[in-house]
């Protein structure tokens, strides 16, 4: 089978690892790749947010499945395109992405679907939202969308909601703006494979969105994640399967947008059970680097089924153990990283069970620079949490660029 693979982040080099050591992989492709995923895969320096390049491409190749990484090709109708060949495409086509796209379509397919989530307003006016926001007290402002990571303000009081408002309002992505009810209580990420109608879920994960140790500092795209992590019960994920992950295909199908793809649910477990705040339509990363650590199950055969509509209803084989991944970042990261810096100790050598992924590297003369703002996740699987974050961090140390930063702190409160 040959596969092509979008995107050239830390996701899509644990993708590419996992998805070599299938035996019904025959070539694999990714678009446009990293310096890590060569190790696995052609990369082929194109514009995966384009359909004509990479339609041209999936042809070129005689591609039979293509894999989707990141969200901007979904958004931009890529899945639709590659779809209308009649390859098929793990990813969703671009009507039911905006379930990721834009937060005022996810409420309202979560409240048709019932699935528990805050509550929340849409407006469309600044002023209405800004005063509406002043009246009240908490409340989280979110633009409606993709703003990467800097829609979102949790504020304290009325006067700072008010404020946000403004802010956001000023972003291409909030021409829409959500009041939305502020929750309390730790968060877990919870992915399925989907194939329209069914969901497989992976092990829960947990992402860690500051920049800095004890969850300070400004928000990035994720600085380091774990799996499992064990917040919930079996049978309460049960209940995400089904209460959640379930309604959600079910509305975006009765729609005629069948999802297939990942769907990434990011909850908070309140006192009164999980609600979501967000829906992804992709993998997270950097919690798909440790995910793919813990699957024991081949994933080329899951990702060809749920693109065919043809997923079997049955939990994937986890590993034992756990996994703890923990990124390197560009000093500067996240407003203005600076990049160039030679990356020593990529080599390792490293104890088994440990690995590297590449997300903003590059090649020059043979070196490898770093070349954006998150730079490697370095990953470890051990026995334990504890063992995995000690394996990881020993592992960090010895990877070196200028002025790189990482937290010291990844899985360290996990249960
Ligand atoms: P989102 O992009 O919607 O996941 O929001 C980013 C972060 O803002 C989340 O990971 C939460 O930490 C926080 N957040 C979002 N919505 C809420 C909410 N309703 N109540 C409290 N915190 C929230
Ligand atoms: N790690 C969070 C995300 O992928 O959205």
């Amino acid at each position: 089978m040959r596969v092509l693979l979008l995107g050239g982040g830390g996701r899509e080099h644990a993708l590419a690892w996992k998805l070599a050591q299938s035996p019904l992989l025959t070539a694999l492709f990714a678009a446009p790749g990293n310096p890590g995923i060569e190790a696995h895969a052609q990369c082929r320096a194109i514009d995966p947010t384009k359909p004509d390049a990479v339609v041209d491409l999936v042809r070129a190749e005689r591609i039979d499945l293509l894999v989707v990484g990141p969200e901007a090709p979904l958004v931009a109708g890529v899945a639709d395109a590659v779809r209308a060949l009649g390859v098929p495409v793990f990813g969703p086509q671009a009507a039911a992405a905006r379930i990721e796209g834009s937060k005022a379509f996810a409420k309202e397919i979560m409240e048709a679907a019932g699935v528990p989530t805050a509550r929340a307003q849409v407006f469309r006016d600044v002023e209405a939202a800004a005063s509406a926001a002043a009246k009240g007290g908490p409340v989280v402002v979110k633009a409606d969308g993709l703003a990467a990571g800097k829609g979102v303000v949790v504020a304290d009081s009325g006067a700072e909601a008010a404020e946000a408002v403004r802010a956001l309002g000023r972003l291409p992505a909030g021409e829409r703006l959500l009041l939305e009810e502020r929750l309390s209580g730790p968060e877990l990420s919870v992915m399925a494979l989907c194939d329209g109608e069914r969901a497989v879920l992976l092990p829960p994960s947990q992402d860690h969105k500051r920049l800095l140790d004890g969850d300070q500092g400004p928000n990035t795209g994720g600085m380091g994640a774990y799996a499992p992590a064990r917040l919930l019960s079996d049978d309460a994920l049960e209940a995400v399967r089904r209460e959640v992950m379930l309604p959600t295909l079910r509305e975006l199908a009765r729609r005629g947008t069948p999802f297939r793809g990942a769907l990434y649910a990011g909850l908070m477990l309140t006192p009164q059970g999980p609600r979501v705040l967000e829906f992804n339509a992709r993998l997270g990363d950097p919690e798909t680097q440790v995910l793919m650590m813990q699957t024991a199950d081949d994933l080329l055969p899951l990702l060809l089924a749920a693109a065919n509509g043809a997923l079997v209803d049955r939990p994937l084989t986890g590993r034992l153990g756990a996994s703890v991944g923990i990124v390197l970042a560009a000093p500067g990261y996240p407003e203005a990283p600076r990049t160039g810096q030679p990356i020593a100790g990529l080599g390792g050598p490293f104890p088994e069970g440990t690995l590297v992924f590449h997300a903003g590297t590059r090649r020059v003369d043979g070196q490898v620079v770093t070349s954006g703002g998150r730079v490697l996740t370095v990953c470890a699987r051990a026995e334990s949490v504890a063992a995995a974050r000690a394996e990881a961090l020993e592992a960090a140390a010895r990877v070196q660029f200028e002025g790189r930063q990482y937290r010291q702190d990844i899985a360290a409160r996990a249960p």
